[in-house]
Formats: structure tokens, sequence, C-alpha cells
């Protein structure tokens, strides 16, 4: 049994049920402070994504919201037909956003709701499958540049798909378009361009891979799980951003996060589909059934009322003159933590990124910087490949003082690191942070990470 399992000196371990329920109280005072406690790492700035919007009063209204919906199930829709209103209108609002309008009088968009950018891939890969299953593709395969997301790898593994990697320009860390096109065959079911990457924060060329996906006639999906609800704005404020949505002819589903930069709870996703047709590929009927006649949406079977109210409250909460704020701020911020980055010599931003950048050295392994920087209380993301440390800039960072002192600690952080080239530093690349451990037993390290969550998803955490 790992020694990791937390909170055992504080807390009562649950082996079994509590012979007697617990006061409310003590319980809720208990769920107070390990929130406090752990809030406090991200609420000082220094923490690259996952926290987007940081803002109480937010969590506060959406929690309300949830707290009147959580205990409702969104497969009664007779009993509930607020969340068929709270998931029509996320999805209406987020087809507008992503340009479904320009398509024109004909066209027929449509979405779910998920639980996360995962499974909105997920759905999207299932619905691909489909659609190439009618038309006789027994041997389906998907094609993804190196840098989209492992969610794409996740789903082809799990729906027996074969995953065709394509490698990418190493300047610019964009598709490489003939690289992609060579892959494509007749059992090509469609194509992923990220907008952005969660690695680099740098977009495919959507245009281009629109084209050849109308010509080779594969559909394109564009997975804006990071980007969907913050690039739009961006291109408002008038930053050089591509399009990459549905005003790209070839673009036939795009997945975006609410529970990223649309500033949602975690939990939910928005998966976008141009046409009704390939959308309801994802639908599940059993007709049959002894206990009924069985439809679901998805994958999943009961969902929570809770969450599309949450994620629905927060949206028209905004509204679009909120979302445009915060993203002006978070890309003002970005420019300067990226400016910041190129004064030192030393230092190189990655191909050409916007509100989420990433940086390596030519001069000595990027991970000594971690080192120093996690000294002083900063949470980065590691790379590898070349090593890299990653930043995605949200709602914490723009608080006044949280870019001086990631001006301050990085000079120290590379001083640092250039007095220590010749040793080995400490951090790891592990995904969604950058975790100690040597460089060299990165490897160990996950391992022993996944050895504590298997422990601890056993249900028997340590007796003493
Ligand atoms: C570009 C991109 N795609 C997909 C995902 C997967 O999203 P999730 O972790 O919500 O499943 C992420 C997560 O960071 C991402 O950055």
């Amino acid at each position: 049994m790992s020694n990791d399992y937390p909170y055992t000196e504080q807390y009562p371990v649950n082996r079994g049920l509590p012979e007697e329920g617990r006061p409310r109280a003590e319980i809720a005072a208990e769920l107070a402070s390990m929130a406090e406690a752990e809030d406090a790492v991200w609420e000082s700035g220094r923490c690259s994504g996952t926290m987007y919007c940081g803002d109480h009063e937010h969590y506060a209204f959406m929690a309300d919201a949830y707290a009147r919906f959580g205990h409702v199930n969104v497969l009664q829709r007779d009993m509930c037909p607020s969340a068929t209103r709270f998931e029509g209108e996320i999805i209406a609002m987020t087809l507008d956003m992503l340009g479904a309008g320009s398509m024109g009088p004909d066209a027929d968009p449509a979405g779910m709701v998920t639980s996360g950018g995962s499974a909105s891939i997920l759905h999207a890969v299932l619905a691909y499958r489909e659609q190439a299953a009618a038309k006789g593709v027994g041997r389906p395969n998907f094609i993804k540049p190196e840098t989209a997301h492992p969610a794409f790898d996740k789903a082809c593994h799990l729906l027996g798909i074969e995953l065709r990697r394509a490698p990418v320009d190493p300047e610019t860390t964009k598709a490489d378009l003939d690289a992609v096109e060579s892959l494509i065959d007749d059992q090509t079911i469609a194509m992923v361009g990220s907008a952005c990457n969660y690695g680099y924060g740098t977009i495919d060329p959507i245009g281009e891979m629109g084209a050849m996906a109308l010509q080779r006639g594969i559909g394109l999906h564009v997975d804006a799980c990071l980007g969907g609800f913050i690039l739009p704005w961006g291109r408002e404020l008038g930053y050089p951003i591509e399009a990459f949505d549905f005003r790209v002819p070839g673009v036939s589903s795009i997945s975006a996060d609410t529970h990223k930069y649309g500033y949602g709870f975690k939990g939910t996703s928005v998966i976008a589909f141009a046409d009704r047709a390939l959308r309801n590929g994802q639908y599940f009927y059993l007709t049959d059934w002894s206990g009924g006649k069985y439809f679901s949406p998805g994958i999943d079977g009961s969902r929570s009322g809770g969450l599309l109210a949450a994620t629905w409250a927060a949206m028209v909460s905004l509204g679009r003159q909120g979302y445009i704020e915060y993203a002006r701020r978070i890309f003002s911020t970005a420019d300067a933590m990226k400016a910041a980055v190129a004064s030192h010599d030393e230092l190189r931003i990655i191909g050409d990124p916007t509100f989420c950048f990433s940086f390596t050295s030519d001069v000595f392994d990027i991970y000594h910087v971690n080192d120093e920087m996690r000294q002083k209380g900063w949470r980065f993301n590691g790379q590898q490949y070349p090593n890299a440390i990653h930043m995605a800039v949200t709602r914490p960072q723009t608080e006044p003082g949280v870019v001086d002192a990631f001006r301050e600690d990085l000079s120290d952080a590379v001083a640092f690191a250039v007095a220590h080239k010749d040793e080995d530093p400490f951090s790891a690349a592990i995904y969604g942070g950058v975790a100690g451990g040597l460089t060299d037993e990165a490897d160990e390290f996950i391992r022993g990470i996944m050895e504590s969550m298997m422990d601890a998803q056993q249900g028997l955490p340590p007796l003493d």
C-alpha cells in the first residue's frame, strides 16, 4: 500500500461506512479546511491552466445553480424540461460562438454537452466511425498530428480504430500537411487539427486541413477543447488568429470545453457538429429490452441536471462582453509573460503561440528553471521532446502583481539554471504538471503516481 494517501494525519480514514453518520457541521468544516488549503495553491496565480476562472463569487453562483438541479437526472426529460432548455441553449450559444451561422440557412448543425474534453473527443470519433461504417468502412483509421491530445489515442483505443500519427513541423509545431495527407487512405474516417494544441498552444492550419478534408472526402474535427472559449474572443480583439471554426469549409465537428475557458464547473464540454446526421451516430437505442425502450444520446446514461444548470448560468451571466473582457486581460497577461521569457537570450518560445505558450532552452535543461520556479511556488506543466515548460494563462494570472512576480522569479530561475547547467534537474515531464523526480527516472515516477491512485481506487487506504 502506498504511503501517499492524503489527509491520514488530520482526518479519519473511512475503510468502510462510519457506523453512525457524522454531524453535518463537522463534515462541512472538514471539507472547508481541505478546500481552503488546496485553493491557496492556485490563488496566488502561480499556476498554469486548470483554474480558469478563479473567482469564488462566480463559483458560489454556479454552486447555487448546481444545488437546485444536482439531484435531477437529465435522462428523465419529462420531469426536468429545464435540462432540455439548459442543454439546448448551451449548444446554441456555443454553435453561435463557433460560427455555425456562417454555414448558411441549409446547414443543420447540432451538438451535445458531454462530461469533458476527452468525452467530447470520444463522441466525435464514435460519430465518424459510425458514419464511415454506414459507407462500408470496416478497418477505420483516424489521423492526428503528433501534438493533438492523447484523448484521440484513447478514443481510437476504446473504439477499435487505428490511430495514425503524423509528425509536425518542428519549428512551428503545426501539422505538417504533406505528412498528414500521406496517411489518408480509403479507410480514413477523419483527422484532427488543434486550435490550439495543449503542449505548445499553437494552432494547426485549419483552412488547409479543411480543404484537404473536403477534397479527400473525410471528416475534420477541430480540437478546440482548450481554445474554443477564448480564441474567438481573441479574434474579435484583433489578435492575428486565423479562422478555425465552422467558418472554415470542411470543418465537420469541434470540441470546446465549457469547463476550461467557458468558466463552468469541471465536468462539462460541448461537442458541436456541422451536421445533425453526423451527430446522430453517437446516439444509442435499444428498443426491445424488457426494462423498456432505451435511448441515450451518448456514452453516459444518467447525467446530472446540476452541471447543465451551472454551465448555462455561467454562460448567460458572463455574456459576450464578459467573455471578451476576460479574454482581453488573459491575452495581454500572456503577452507580458511571453515578453518576460523573450527578454532572456537563454530561453526560446516554441512556435507562435497566443494565450498558452511553452518555452525551452538551448543552453541548459529547462527543468532547472522549473526546479527554481517550484521553490518560489510556481506550478507549470512540463513537456518532453524537447523538454519545455508550458504556461496556459488563466484569470488568476491577470491579478495585479502576478506578471511582475513571474518576471522577477524567472530571472532568478534563469540565473539558477546557468549555475547548475552541468547537473541533473529534479523535475520531470508529467502531463498536467511538472512533478518532482529525476528526469531520467520519470517513467518510474509516473508509475509511482499511478500506483498510489490505483491503491486508493481499491478503496483500501493504509491503516497507519
Ligand atoms: C487541446 C486539448 N484537448 C483535449 C483535452 C482534454 O480535455 P479533458 O481533460 O477535459 O478531458 C485538453 C485538456 O487539457 C486539451 O488541452
